[in-house]
């Protein structure tokens, strides 16, 4: 193996899933300073993952970081990601709303201080230039169940298959390595739920609740949650990789699920969406919807990291359009030797 070898490095996407986890969108504030803050923070982002997360390496720290759209031409104009757009609201018998959303952390670790920790410090160097429109604190609950009582996350492929769904491949070969990310905060009706029996429960998410074994295809009703986002292209399916997480905040009355799914495509995540609000056929919607409000929906684009690593502050980005798509932005170096240590291609998926 020659170690010297430009490689690209992809940020943590497919991590083990973790007891904790701190989502932040934040929006980014208007003014050459702010976006020159913001990509100074890019470029050092790994050495804080390491200073932070070397006080205990057993807490498994990572953290993924993401832009918006209209963010990505402020702080890295062109080239941009082919498939790089605002999150798209969908009216069809629920509502997906699109909410503010330029910067997105995802930041996972065992142990909530680890999260915290890392969470602080990242704020502290945005400090005025960017500002929190939404920040959850999620956690495991016992065996990977969501508040509604079933295991969340079974079906998550692994491994090179977890890759092969998140991953941009020779697609996009300019950002190889780099994945598309949707964000959305479902708030949960815990009294109309647990009203129900749980038979109707299980119909409607298709799988059997204490056991979490999934149903047969004869017992599916044609709207439980895992057939409406099971998709399939020429006969294969199309997967993303979820890492959902439990939040909530007893005293307001607050139960939800912080939904998080990365795609190698935004076009997957938008296709299980529309099956879910729209209904497919339209009008066979998913029932999850009608305990389950998305006060949240954005969409980002996660860089590798090797791409983070060669951001450089003081940069002008160079302006997105046809004639500038095929060259290389300046304000990056060429891509180094991969060692970032923030996120690894061969970081395995599954639980803990
Ligand atoms: C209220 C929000 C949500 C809750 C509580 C929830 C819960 C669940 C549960 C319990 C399962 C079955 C176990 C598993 O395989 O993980 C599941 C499966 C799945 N969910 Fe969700 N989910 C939510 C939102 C979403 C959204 C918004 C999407 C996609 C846009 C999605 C995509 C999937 C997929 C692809 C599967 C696997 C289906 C299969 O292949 O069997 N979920 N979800």
């Amino acid at each position: 193996m020659n170690a010297s070898l430009p490689s690209t490095v992809s940020q943590p996407v497919v991590a083990k899933l973790t007891k904790a986890a701190i989502f932040l969108v934040l929006t980014l504030n208007s003014g050459k300073d702010s976006e020159t803050t913001v990509r100074a923070l890019c470029g050092d982002l790994s050495s804080l993952l390491r200073a932070v997360g070397f006080r205990d390496l057993e807490g498994r720290l990572s953290c993924v970081m993401a832009f918006g759209s209209e963010a990505w031409d402020r702080l890295f104009g062109a080239p941009r990601p082919k498939d790089l757009h605002p999150f798209r609201e969908i009216r069809g018998v629920h509502h997906a709303v699109s909410t503010p959303g330029d910067i997105m952390l995802h930041i996972r670790a065992t142990r909530m201080d680890l999260c915290f920790e890392l969470a602080t410090h990242i704020m502290t160097r945005l400090d005025g230039a960017a500002a929190v429109a939404d920040e959850v604190h999620g956690f495991s609950y016992f065996d990977d169940r969501d508040l509604f009582g079933f295991v969340d996350g079974t079906e998550n492929p692994v491994d090179q298959a977890a890759i092969d769904a998140a991953i941009i491949g020779d697609e996009d070969g300019t950002f190889a390595g780099s994945s598309y990310v949707i964000v959305q905060k479902y708030l949960h009706d815990m009294k109309g739920w647990n009203a129900l029996p749980v038979e109707q429960q299980e119909n409607i998410i298709g799988r059997h609740k204490l056991s979490d074994i999934e149903q047969l295809d004869s017992e599916k009703k044609p709207y439980a949650h895992n057939v409406l986002t099971s998709i399939e292209e020429n006969g294969q399916q199309l997967q993303i990789v979820r890492d959902n997480m439990p939040f909530g905040e007893i005293g307001k009355g607050e139960f939800g699920t912080y939904f998080i799914g990365y795609a190698r495509s935004p076009d997957r995540i938008e296709q299980m969406l529309e099956n879910m609000f729209v209904g497919k056929p339209p009008g066979n919607y998913d029932r999850l919807l009608d305990f389950s409000r998305a006060a949240t929906g954005c969409l980002f684009f996660v860089p590798s990291a090797s791409f983070l690593d060669d951001v450089v502050a003081d940069a002008a980005p160079p302006p997105t359009g046809d004639d500038t798509e095929a060259t290389a932005a300046p304000q990056r170096a060429s891509v180094g030797d991969g060692s970032l240590g923030i996120g690894s291609l061969k970081k395995e998926a599954g639980h803990e």
